[in-house]
């Protein structure tokens, strides 16, 4: 490894990616620990045939999924919760749809992003997140801990010490509250934490581990919409710069922002056996990943790779792997949902309106994912002109 790569792999992880790829012949390739901010090693499978079948392989999958950790006792929990959240996730689109133009009415004209697009998708699920009446302060804590930086990983030291006051606080009245509910149990569950307690049971998991839980769940849905949201108004502003709508249809827009900047930065995978890959065979505990965002710039599988192109979504030729909520057994529960999340709220914010971006810049920041970096959103009313509206 050459000297110097965290100062590279902090500056820019995915050229940082690509750099390793294309001096690498073989199919797969050590990867450096990243530091603290991005931690990983072992190897990336970076051959696009081999990773799907990592990422498919059934034998690669036999204990419970990194995502949930040690939260649930067992892979039938993990699935239970998937779907649980999933589902009423989905029965909350309706709420999620009509909130929309209200909060996005209320954005600043000029606003600085991420942070605004993370605030907007928080008010309009905020009913879910826990549900308006409940006692105990955990709602007014849930909006503290998306301005203080504990949904979404912030970039400094001294901004995580502080959300992690707020995390802290919130985690106990989150415990406390799901104390109550044990005591007076709901019919059908009204938000999310009504929803991971229906796969808890107090005799296998305490309060406090319900509400760890209910915390990863809200990152885990929060971070990656509010990123992927940004991401696809950052690189449309940035490919349409002029005074009239994007032309291109709001799901085309996510599907390519999606595609050309990943949120998810590798795919990992413990090893239970030893696997074959490429001609090396890999022994038990070896972490193998994949990365996204190598799959989706394969110039042998995609056309124009490293072009941002939403017109390529309205045919079927040219696409290779698309993986950005993962593929096989463990792939993401909430993915169909997030699409319509995110699609509704970039139809929201393009609605009569134009957006244009200052201070872009394309490269992604380390965290948790491949994040973007701050810049400017300016939203100014468009009015339909006859050209628009094909009176011409
Ligand atoms: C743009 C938004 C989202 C992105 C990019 C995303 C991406 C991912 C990725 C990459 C994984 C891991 C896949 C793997 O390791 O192969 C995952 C897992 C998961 N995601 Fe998402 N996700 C998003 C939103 C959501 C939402 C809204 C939910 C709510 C239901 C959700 C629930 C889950 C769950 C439960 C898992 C674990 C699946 C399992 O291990 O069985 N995600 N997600």
């Amino acid at each position: 490894m050459r000297s110097g790569y965290r100062a590279r792999l902090r500056r820019d992880p995915l050229a940082f990616i690509e750099e390793l790829s294309r001096d690498s012949t073989a199919g797969v390739m050590r990867l450096p620990w990243g530091g603290m901010r991005l931690p990983w090693g072992g190897w990336c499978v970076r051959d696009s045939e081999s990773a799907q079948t990592l990422l498919r392989d059934p034998d690669c999958h036999a204990g419970g999924s990194v995502f949930f950790g040690e939260l649930l006792p067992d892979r039938a929990a993990q699935v239970e919760l998937g779907r649980a959240v999933r589902g009423l996730l989905r029965a909350g689109v309706p709420h999620y749809r009509a909130a929309l133009p209200e909060t996005v009415a209320a954005l600043p004209v000029s606003g600085r992003w991420p942070d605004t697009g993370t605030r907007l998708v928080y008010r309009c699920l905020a009913d879910l997140l826990p549900r308006p009446g409940t006692p105990g302060g955990s709602r007014e804590l849930m909006r503290q801990a998306v301005h203080g930086g504990v949904a979404v990983r912030p970039p400094h030291v001294w901004q995580r010490a502080r959300a992690e006051l707020v995390r802290a606080r919130l985690v106990t009245a989150v415990a406390e509250e799901a104390h109550r509910r044990r005591r007076q149990p709901a019919g059908e569950p009204r938000d999310m934490l009504d929803t991971v307690l229906t796969v808890c049971p107090e005799t296998q998991m305490s309060d406090r581990a319900v509400a760890d839980l209910h915390l990863m769940m809200f990152r885990a849905i929060m971070a990656p919409v509010s990123a992927s949201l940004t991401w696809s108004v950052l690189l449309a502003c940035l490919h349409h710069t002029g005074a009239a709508p994007w032309p291109w249809p709001t799901d085309h827009v996510v599907r390519e922002a999606m595609r050309h900047r990943p949120v998810p930065w590798m795919l990992g995978r413990t090893l239970q056996r030893a696997v074959e890959l490429g001609g090396t065979v890999f022994p038990p505990g070896e972490l193998l990943s994949v990365c996204p965002y190598l799959l989706h710039h394969d110039e042998r599988l995609w056309d124009s790779p490293d072009a941002f192109l939403p017109e390529r979504w309205a045919g079927d030729s040219g696409h290779g792997p698309y993986i950005p909520f993962g593929m096989g057994p463990f792939s993401c529960a909430g993915a169909a949902v997030a699409h319509t999340l995110l699609t509704e709220s970039l139809a929201a914010l393009t609605n009569h309106a134009c957006l244009a971006v200052t201070g872009a810049d394309t490269r992604a920041a380390m965290s948790e994912g491949n994040v973007p970096r701050p810049f400017v959103l300016h939203r100014s009313p468009h009015h339909p002109s006859a050209h628009d509206t094909g009176r011409g």
